[in-house]
């Protein structure tokens, strides 16, 4: 079964363009889909983070699946929290998943928060308030990541979450620019400049929530639908091919078994089939008014987003 297309990161490694996400993903649940898409589905891309706490039950299905570790590959993120000592946060991860090393280590989000603070994911200040440190010079967890490369543990670094704005508070003094960067990239969310402003650098785009995430939307829009009965596809198929599609590395998450296989089956059929007028028709559906974002924590400091505080 084919594990389906692949992009060239700026290390001159290559990552399979469809991983299966696993926010939200159950203890319980993330073991089987973990070792279902390895090992049915085809899958050889799997994405993680330590703040979404269950590391472990990834490691433990990639690892029933019974796929060779150098065919798989795995990305996670350090949380804000851990920018203090990415080091340890990689340690902490590998140990976690019983892995020796990380394909793709990214900073989660483009804000630190106290380490020392009162909750180890959100701490909060007196006022209730998000602990952000607001001072936090990024380029310097940045340099972090960019040692951990020579220690071999990690193959490849990256961001998620950053705008322009956080890009430019790394970029100028970085030595190794970001493989990726990790973004809400959907039907209802594009980001053409953020895009274009990435792909011009040699950052490759990695579209989270690519269906919209949970109880979403998307899986109704009318223009999808059409598109993917021309195709005989199912609109999940139509919402991640066209990304793909565009050369963007797309992170569908299910616990599913039937999903977890469609949203690479029927992705690798949409992306053969989809033609430039229908991903300009997909292109052009946000504009009329379907702007969405599902993923917008109040971390009470502007990210550079638009559509952000
Ligand atoms: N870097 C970041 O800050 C960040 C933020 C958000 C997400 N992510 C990553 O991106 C991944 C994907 O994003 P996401 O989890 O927000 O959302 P998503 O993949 O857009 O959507 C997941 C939801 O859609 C359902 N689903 C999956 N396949 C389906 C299908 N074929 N038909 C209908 N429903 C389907 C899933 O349900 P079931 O599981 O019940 O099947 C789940 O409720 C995450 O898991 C995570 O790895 C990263």
């Amino acid at each position: 079964m084919s594990s389906g297309p692949v992009i060239k990161l700026n290390n001159g490694k290559e990552i399979p363009a469809i991983g299966l996400g696993t926010w939200q993903s159950k203890p319980e649940e993330v073991v089987s889909a973990v070792e279902y898409a390895l090992k049915e589905a085809g899958y050889r891309h799997i994405d993680g983070a330590w703040a979404y706490q269950n590391e472990k039950e990834v490691g433990e299905g990639i690892r029933r699946s019974g796929v060779p570790r150098e065919e798989i590959f795995v990305t996670t993120k350090v949380w804000p929290s851990h920018y203090d000592n990415v080091a340890k946060a990689l340690d902490t991860s590998l140990a976690n998943f019983g892995l020796e090393y990380i394909d793709l280590y990214l900073l989660h989000w483009p804000i630190a928060l106290n380490p020392k603070g009162n909750h180890p994911i959100f701490p909060t200040r007196p006022d209730g308030s998000r602990d952000v440190l607001l001072d936090w010079p990024l380029k310097d967890t940045w340099k972090q990541m960019e040692d951990l490369l020579k220690t071999g543990k990690v193959k490849a670094i990256g961001v998620s979450n950053a705008s322009e704005l956080k890009l430019n508070e790394i970029l100028p003094y970085a030595t190794v620019v970001p493989a990726v960067n990790q973004l809400e990239l959907h039907l209802y969310n594009h980001q053409p400049e953020l895009v274009a402003f990435c792909q011009e650098r040699g950052i490759a785009l990695q579209a989270y929530s690519p269906l919209g995430s949970t109880n979403s939307p998307l899986l109704k829009d009318e223009t999808a639908t059409k598109i993917a009965e021309k195709y005989g596809l199912q609109v999940s198929d139509v919402l991640i091919g066209y990304l793909v599609a565009k050369g963007i590395v797309v992170l569908p998450k299910s616990v599913t078994p039937s999903r977890i296989l469609s949203n690479i089956k029927g992705t690798l059929a949409a992306v053969e089939k989809l033609t430039k007028e229908d991903i300009a028709e997909l292109d052009a559906v946000e504009a009329n008014g379907k702007h969405v974002r599902v993923v917008t924590p109040p971390w009470g400091v502007t990210l550079g987003f638009k559509d952000w505080i």
